[in-house]
């Protein structure tokens, strides 16, 4: 299809189009003149059925991001489906009241599919949300951050620049010189001076996201990845990565009619490999927007007076907190290494294989597991090289500077709570850029793991069996192998 995205030339995009066969005629609302797939407006308990028509001339499936749902629905890479043909989904939505999302997983194209345009949000209320008074309908405002490049003609370029370009994308990133906000450029949002629920989702494929108001004014955040927290927390700027979504209770009152609030990504820094790499070559510059400077992401205009005022609720839902000491390995967590080898991102030394399950990547239906990702590697300093002995991992105290980045990881078929952070010392400079907006309280299914950084997450597997991925969220290094499947027994 195509849509305006910059004012010129229409851009060719990719497209999730949707329409309700049956039922509730509002449980699928488009975003006007977008790129992005229609909004699902879903409650608990609803059982819903979906037929995806895949009218792209390569293979596709689609992943529905923090729902938990059999093998089957879950769009492993191996469901993808041929152009042309049907996949039909039909499930009971069982997930709390929160803001999820869904796109393409097909292994190997996800991170084009989804750069071309395919992704949308999947909002589920439930009783328990509706007990409270959040700002709803017109207050109630999804926001999804993207970034992507154009050429003079204004469409849409991916990885452009020669051969090096193209392998540091591949395994770094991709980094757009646009923010899109709800898939338009230069994006406004009109409010009143009253109270919203913003519904944040970072939809980019690398770019992480460092998000405060220009006045320094806090942000309230009263839910994550899955949904609301047990109590509104402040925080001075909030951390969001890709496949993180968070919810923000942003109050206007008292604020001047015409006046203009900035919403920016703040300065930060550590995340990417240094400027050399790959014996001393060189890095081209992909953007004219790098990681971690400053840029405004949204632009709040305070247009009309509002007589409304909503108080923030003290507390927002129940959370049962997992015990650690309920974990069937509480003294052994089921841990797995971020590692560069050989050109190609890895967990524990292993990247993706279709229907490969190694021993330490079965887990028991129903059970209470700590899972433990390490952003560290000790290693020899050019152990990334083609063909070296990675024998060395673990066994040198010599930190892989050049080889750590950023990763935030998504496993699916759960959601978790999050246990523990360390952070290396030899990389705590960079982590301090960004740790205070760490929102770690709620319930998650993405996590960062900043260079340097050790996460320990509580996760109950579900009662459905079969195989599931899990993989980084940096859609680049998701296709180039940082992903792997676990299987239920
Ligand atoms: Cu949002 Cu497997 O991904
Ligand atoms: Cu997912
Ligand atoms: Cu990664």
């Amino acid at each position: 299809s195509e849509v305006s995205i910059l004012s010129g030339n229409p851009t060719q995009v990719w497209m999730y189009q949707g329409e309700v066969l049956q039922g509730d005629p509002s449980s699928l609302q488009s975003i006007p003149d977008s790129y992005l797939g229609p909004i699902f407006r879903v409650r608990q308990g609803q059982h819903i059925r979906i037929h995806f028509v895949n009218e792209l001339s390569e293979a596709s499936i689609i992943h529905w991001h923090g729902l938990l749902l059999p093998e089957a629905m879950d769009a492993h890479p191996g469901y993808a489906i041929a152009s042309g043909e049907t996949y039909t989904y039909d499930f009971e939505v069982v997930n709390r009241a929160g803001t999820y999302w869904y796109h393409p997983h097909p292994h190997g194209s996800t991170a084009t599919q989804v750069y071309n345009g395919l992704a949308g949000l999947f909002i589920v209320s439930d009783d328990e949300e509706s007990t409270l008074s959040l700002p709803a309908n017109g207050y109630d405002i999804p926001l999804v951050f993207q970034d992507r490049s154009f050429d003079a003609d204004n469409q849409l370029v991916y990885i452009s620049g020669g051969m090096m370009t193209q392998m540091m994308t591949e395994m770094m990133g991709f980094l757009g010189d646009n923010i899109l906000v709800n898939g338009k450029a230069d994006f406004e949002l009109d409010v009143e001076t009253r109270a919203y629920r913003l519904r944040l989702l970072n939809g980019s494929n690398f770019r992480m996201l460092k998000l405060g108001w220009e006045d320094g004014t806090p942000l309230t955040v009263i839910g994550t990845d899955g949904g609301l927290l047990e109590t509104p927390v402040e925080r001075p700027y909030v951390t969001l990565s890709p496949g993180e979504r968070v919810e923000l209770w942003a109050d206007f009152n008292g604020r001047t009619i015409g006046s203009q609030l900035l919403l920016k990504s703040l300065p930060f820094s550590g995340v990417e490999m240094g400027g050399m790499m790959m014996g001393g070559m060189e890095m081209p510059e992909t953007t004219t927007l790098p990681q971690g400077e400053e840029y405004t992401v949204l632009k709040v205009n305070i247009v009309q007076e509002s007589t409304e005022t909503l108080t923030l609720p003290e507390r927002l839902s129940t959370i049962q907190r997992y015990a650690l000491s309920d974990a069937i390995n509480a003294d052994a967590p089921r841990t797995f290494e971020i590692a560069m080898i050989n050109e190609a991102w890895s967990l524990n030394g292993r990247t993706f294989q279709m229907d490969a399950v190694a021993d330490d990547e079965i887990v028991q239906a129903n059970s209470l597991e700590v899972w433990e990702f390490v952003n560290v590697v000790n290693g020899g300093g050019m152990g990334n090289m083609p063909g070296h002995d990675m024998g060395n991992m673990g066994g040198n105290d010599d930190v892989m500077t050049e080889d750590q980045m950023a990763h935030p990881m998504h496993v699916h078929g759960v959601q978790f709570q999050i246990l523990e952070r360390t952070v290396d010392d030899a990389f705590r400079e960079g982590w301090e850029t960004i740790s205070a907006g760490y929102v770690d309280e709620g319930w998650k299914d993405t996590v960062l793991l900043m260079p340097g950084e050790r996460v320990k997450l509580l996760m109950r597997f579900g009662s459905d069996l079969g195989l599931y991925v899990f993989h980084c969220h940096n859609l680049e290094h998701e296709d180039l192998g940082l992903m792997r499947n676990y299987r239920v027994e």
